[in-house]
Order: structure tokens, then sequence, then C-alpha cells
């Protein structure tokens, strides 16, 4: 019973970690690598133009939590006024993942 227990948590442990890590990694494949850096994680903009750029998203993600930044990206939240400038393109899933990241980040 208390080996089942272990197990069980060693699972619940190592499921989450993976979460963690494929958003970082959805974060850089789909791109939003280009116009932000995460300094926290050693993630530089790609961008070439600066007037392209967002903010560094280790410094501006405390104010916002996953459910906003997935409407925020989704262009249905508005930023200053503003839509978002990245678009979009893969599963619900997977920006669920790249938010539940970014929110994490919270200034650490
Ligand atoms: C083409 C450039 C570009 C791409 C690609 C891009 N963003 Fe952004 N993003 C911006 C800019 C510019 C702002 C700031 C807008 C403003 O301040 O009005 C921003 C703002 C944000 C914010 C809000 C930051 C704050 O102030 O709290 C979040 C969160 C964010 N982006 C997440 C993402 C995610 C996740 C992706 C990838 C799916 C992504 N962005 C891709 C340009 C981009």
């Amino acid at each position: 019973m208390r080996r089942l227990a272990a197990s069980m948590l060693f699972i619940v442990l190592s499921s989450g970690y993976a979460r963690a890590a494929d958003g970082q990694a959805l974060f850089v494949s789909y791109g939003c690598d280009k116009c932000h850096a995460v300094s926290t994680h050693g993630i530089t903009a790609t961008a070439k133009s600066e007037k392209m750029r967002g903010p560094d998203l280790a410094e501006a993600s405390p104010k916002h939590d996953a459910a906003w930044i997935v409407r925020l990206v989704t262009k249905q939240e508005l930023l200053d006024g503003k839509k978002h400038k990245g678009s979009f393109k893969g599963s619900d899933e997977e920006l669920g993942a790249i938010a539940e990241w970014v929110a994490g980040l919270k200034g650490n």
C-alpha cells in the first residue's frame, strides 16, 4: 500500500514537471520567443526589430493569470487598448500549457 502511494506521488510529480517543461518548449517552438525574452530562463527575443518585440515575460507575467494570457493571445482580451501582436496556430491544450508556464514565472 505504501509502495503504491509512493509510486502515485512520483507519477503526479513527474507529470507536473513534464507539463512545465512542455510549456517552455512550446513557448519556443510556437515562436513566442520571437518577440519575448524570458530572462530568468535564458530565452532571448530573436526578432531583429526592437519595435516588434514585447516585454520580457519574466518581469511582465506577475500581473496576469493563465486564463487571461490565453484570452490575450487569442485576441479576446486587449492590453493597453490593443490586440496582442503575436498570433497562435496551435491547439487549445498547447496554448494552455504555454499560458500556465508563463503565468507560473511570477518574477522567479
Ligand atoms: C510579433 C511579436 C509577438 C509575438 C510572436 C508574441 N508576442 Fe506577446 N506581446 C507582444 C507585444 C508587443 C506585447 C506588449 C503589448 C502592449 O504592451 O500593448 C505582448 C504582450 C504579451 C503578454 C502580456 C505581458 C504583460 O504585460 O503582462 C503576454 C503574457 C504575452 N505577450 C504572451 C505571448 C505568448 C504566450 C506568445 C506566443 C504564443 C506571444 N506572446 C507571442 C508581441 C508578441
